[in-house]
């Protein structure tokens, strides 16, 4: 597992918190209660690493969590690469001060971050893209910045239900110019894992 041994490096509450802005980092987004950080668990194999919950709105920080430095081969350094995991989007019960302060912040994060090398995008597969969901991915568009959806909770749904998901979304993408790649996936039923940690640690050697 390419992603093995992810840590806890701290919690920001705004961007000039994070950890110095160099290696390579890939974010986790989405809206709230969609899995972002059970998605992050289950990628770096470690059930307790990132917290998860029923309620939305759990993650109200960006949660920055350090691998391994990543082998380049070829007698290039090892690169020092982070997954973030960002506040969920969209959730109506935060106060609306908290959900600007979070517009702002996930905004700037986007387009200052220059370690920021792909955006995993969390969508339930359940739901066709909501409006926070078309936003990143216009961005992504908008910005060449490769994006990864993990089209999850697959377990929910039946196998032919999801397949149709994810052609929908692929085409929806190729329309758009969206640069990036989608998949189905599954934190409880571990559906998707290997392939979205390949797609990952691509992402990050970028
Ligand atoms: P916020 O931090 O609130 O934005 O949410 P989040 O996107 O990080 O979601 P989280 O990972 O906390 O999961 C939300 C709920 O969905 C929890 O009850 C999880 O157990 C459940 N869940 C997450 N992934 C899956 C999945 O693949 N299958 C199923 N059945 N449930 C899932
Ligand atoms: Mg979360």
């Amino acid at each position: 597992n390419p992603l093995q041994g992810a840590q806890f490096v701290l919690a920001a509450h705004r961007l000039g918190q994070l950890p110095a802005d160099r290696g390579a980092e890939v974010a986790f987004a989405g809206r709230s209660n969609a899995g972002k950080s059970s998605a992050l668990n289950a990628l770096a194999g470690h059930k307790g690493l990132a917290r998860t919950s029923k309620t939305p709105g759990r993650t109200q920080q960006m949660v920055v969590f350090a691998l391994p430095p990543l082998a380049q081969g070829e007698g290039r350094p090892p690169l020092e690469a982070r997954l973030v995991d960002l506040p969920g989007y969209g959730y109506a019960e935060v106060p609306a001060e908290l959900r600007e302060h979070w517009k702002r912040e996930i905004d700037a994060y986007l387009h200052r971050r220059g370690s920021l090398r792909g955006v995993v995008l969390i969508v339930d597969i359940r739901h066709p893209p909501k409006p926070f969901d078309r936003m990143m991915l216009d961005f992504c568009a908008a910005t060449a910045l490769p994006c990864h959806v993990l089209l999850t909770k697959a377990d929910k749904v039946a196998r032919g239900q999801a397949a149709a998901a994810l052609e929908a979304l692929r085409r929806g993408m190729r329309e758009d110019g969206v640069p990036g790649t989608a998949q189905v996936f599954s934190s409880t039923a571990g559906t998707g894992v290997e392939e979205a940690r390949e797609r990952i640690a691509e992402l990050l050697r970028t």
